[in-house]
């Protein structure tokens, strides 16, 4: 009986198998491999599989890097965070593509603004539905940041060693409520003239240093082509360069605050 079993012929799926296995091997002993992924040799064959080689193989690769080497099961739950965070995350990466798109064909002049949002609207391929993903996703995000924000506050998960990303996400908060309005007079209509000549109004009235800001903002005295080219340039470089650096410190003290925090 055991001679017959050693003899047999390998059936065509294992030989398939087993030619697949020596190209992986092959391919994971190579030194094109070894150069990209380090350290090369932990995917070798043979490798034990214990808790000290995989915190080894996530710490020296950029893409593992960026997953904790373990994961509370609770953390990977989508009832307990509601992916508030991550969607908001989503939503930011999203508006950025659909912005870039909406920048080839805008200029933020005082005479040439309006007429490029009606162009796009009626001229350009997929400009309304575009604008309109933009403008829709402006007003997720800031919903998505604040259902976050009140997941975190409902969990007590604002408490230490998680105070310091709080504020962080405060900042964030403020970030995206500031993007949104700077897009806001981007379209040079009615509503965004008005809408930002009320809202620099009421800054205005701040205490000691409300009129310079409302100055520096505004480019002048009253809404102008300067403040067209001001916020824009607020809303396409500054603020979103500001939002990914805060970005990055908020997922890293996620990370090394013990990453998400457990059930009260
Ligand atoms: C652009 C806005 C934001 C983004 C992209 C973002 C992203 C994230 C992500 C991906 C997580 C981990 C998963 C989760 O808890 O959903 C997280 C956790 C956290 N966020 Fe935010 N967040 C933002 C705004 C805020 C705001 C406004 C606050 C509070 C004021 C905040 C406070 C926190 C805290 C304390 C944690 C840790 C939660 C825990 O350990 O349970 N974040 N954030």
């Amino acid at each position: 009986m055991a001679n017959s079993i050693e003899k047999r012929k390998p059936s065509l799926q294992e030989r398939m198998n087993d030619a697949m296995g020596n190209a992986v091997d092959k391919t994971q002993s190579s030194q094109a491999w070894n150069s990209i992924f380090r350290p090369g040799s932990i995917f070798r064959k043979g490798y034990t599989d214990s808790p000290r080689n995989r915190s080894y193989v996530v710490m020296n690769s950029v893409l593992y890097h960026l997953h904790p080497v373990k994961v509370k099961r609770h953390a990977v739950k989508v009832s307990y965070t509601l992916c508030l965070g991550g969607l908001s995350f989503f939503l930011f990466i999203f508006l950025t593509v659909t912005g870039i798109f909406l920048m080839f064909f805008y200029r933020p002049t005082a005479a040439a603004a309006w007429d490029d949002i009606a162009t796009l609207q009626t001229s350009v391929a997929f400009g309304l539905l575009v604008r309109n993903m933009h403008r829709w996703t402006a007003h997720l995000m800031v919903l998505s940041v604040f259902l976050h924000m009140a997941r975190v506050f409902y969990h007590g998960a604002y408490k230490a060693p998680r105070e310091f990303n709080w504020v962080i996400g405060v900042m964030l908060l403020q970030l995206t409520l500031l993007l949104s309005f700077t897009g806001y007079l981007l379209p040079w209509d009615q509503l965004s003239l008005w809408a930002v000549t009320v809202g620099t109004n009421m800054m205005g009235f701040t205490p000691v240093f409300g009129e310079q800001v409302r100055f520096v903002l505004l480019g002048g005295t009253q809404i102008g082509a300067e403040t067209l080219l001001r916020w824009y340039v607020l809303h396409v470089l500054l603020l979103p360069f500001v939002i990914v650096i805060f970005m990055a410190i908020h997922f890293w003290r996620v990370r090394k605050d013990g990453g998400i925090s457990g059930p009260l």
